[in-house]
């Protein structure tokens, strides 16, 4: 077979190939399509799946994600983050979809080479250490019960959660843990530089729609950005060149912490209230005070536009992020008999 492919006939190897890629791209895009009506309806997930296997999970979780919390107040941003990246990996290869579901699955978590943890936008994600501290108690508690998804998806709502006393959002759980994790599997993962269509197409193919996007673009109410994520929307080379996107006010804010083209460095990704989960990313982005150009985006499109100014309200921002935040947790989860239930949530079969 190997031979015949290297062989004589190139043109009709070829064109085999651009048959199967094509094949490929037409059902990815059945695939994201299909997704989208999925994730209305439960895809196996419970509330309290653990009810009667670990009873003791929630009041675990919430104690080791409050006290680390509390010494650290970075860590609801980067665990809110984790679990979003965690969720948006790729199915869309030629082969995956149909032996490997992505998605939840905690692969992020995956130590190895060439592991997600490895690819260029995951370089500044971080809370890792949270999940394994959780996971070692969990682990006494109720060994090889509760999935390292599950315990993710957990400690970003209770990290968020620490500042209210009280949830935000629901977590389904049930969820398993996967045994692929990739960089080349990344590629869904939003740009920052993308524009509001790419950043709507991105959404698209984990199957979350336009509210799901400007709901969850509001987690950029808390936590930062490393300088190379907003220097091109404020120098062009040696020169200023400012995005007629940003306030020219908060342009110069941006600037203080970012002073040329290469700084190295971090903004808050909101300006006001940095570590507090409010709504007012909703307000900045009208007020040209969005930071990432993919938060800019969001009011330059009429639909999204008007979505934004509903969600300046505190109480329907809530309600919204919270609709989501369950939607996005099952994103090509694995449950039942598929992936496995790590001890280790670093490491494959462990
Ligand atoms: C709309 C598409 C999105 C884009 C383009 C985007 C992009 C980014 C970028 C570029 C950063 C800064 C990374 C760096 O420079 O080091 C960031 C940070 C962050 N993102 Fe997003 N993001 C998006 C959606 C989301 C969603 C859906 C969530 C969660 C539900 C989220 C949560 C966060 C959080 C909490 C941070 C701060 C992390 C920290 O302080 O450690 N983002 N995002």
């Amino acid at each position: 077979m190997g031979a015949r492919w290297r062989g004589g006939d190139a043109g009709g190897a070829a064109a085999a190939t651009a048959w199967w890629w094509v094949a490929a791209v037409v059902l990815c895009h059945l695939l994201s399509s299909a997704r989208a009506g999925l994730l209305e309806t439960n895809p196996g997930l419970a509330y309290n799946f653990y009810q009667k296997s670990c009873p003791s999970l929630d009041s675990i979780v919430r104690q080791v994600t409050w006290a680390q919390v509390a010494s650290n107040p970075a860590l609801p941003a980067r665990l809110l983050r984790l679990h979003f990246h965690d969720c948006f990996v790729q199915t869309c290869t030629a082969l995956v979809p149909f032996f490997f579901v992505q998605g939840c699955d905690a692969s992020i978590l995956l130590d190895n080479a060439q592991s997600e943890k490895t690819a260029g936008p995951n370089l500044s994600v971080g809370g890792y250490e949270v999940i394994d501290a959780i996971k070692t108690q969990v682990e006494q508690a109720c060994p090889g019960v509760v999935s390292c998804a599950d315990i993710l998806a957990m400690a970003a709502r209770d990290a968020v959660s620490y500042q209210f006393k009280a949830s935000l959002w629901q977590v389904e759980t049930g969820r398993r843990d996967g045994p692929v994790s990739l960089a080349s599997n990344t590629g869904t993962l939003p740009s920052p530089f993308a524009g509001f269509n790419g950043i709507l197409q991105s959404f698209a193919n984990r199957g979350l729609n336009l509210t799901d996007l400007v709901a969850l673009s509001g987690a950029h109410t808390i936590g930062v950005a490393s300088c190379s994520s907003v220097t091109p929307r404020l120098f062009n080379g040696n020169a200023t060149q400012v995005d007629p996107l940003l306030s020219a006010a908060y342009a110069k804010t941006l600037m203080s912490s970012c002073p040329n083209a290469t700084a190295p460095g971090t903004v808050n990704l909101d300006g006001g209230t940095p570590f507090k989960f409010d709504s007012s990313y909703y307000t900045n982005v009208l007020n040209k005070q969005g930071t990432l150009a993919s938060d800019a985006a969001l009011a330059q499109n009429a639909a999204a536009a008007q979505m934004v100014q509903d969600l300046t309200n505190p109480i329907k921002f809530y309600a919204a992020f919270s609709m989501s935040m369950k939607k996005m947790g099952r994103v090509d989860v694995l449950t039942g008999t598929k992936g496995e239930i790590r001890k280790q949530c670093r490491k494959v079969g462990s």
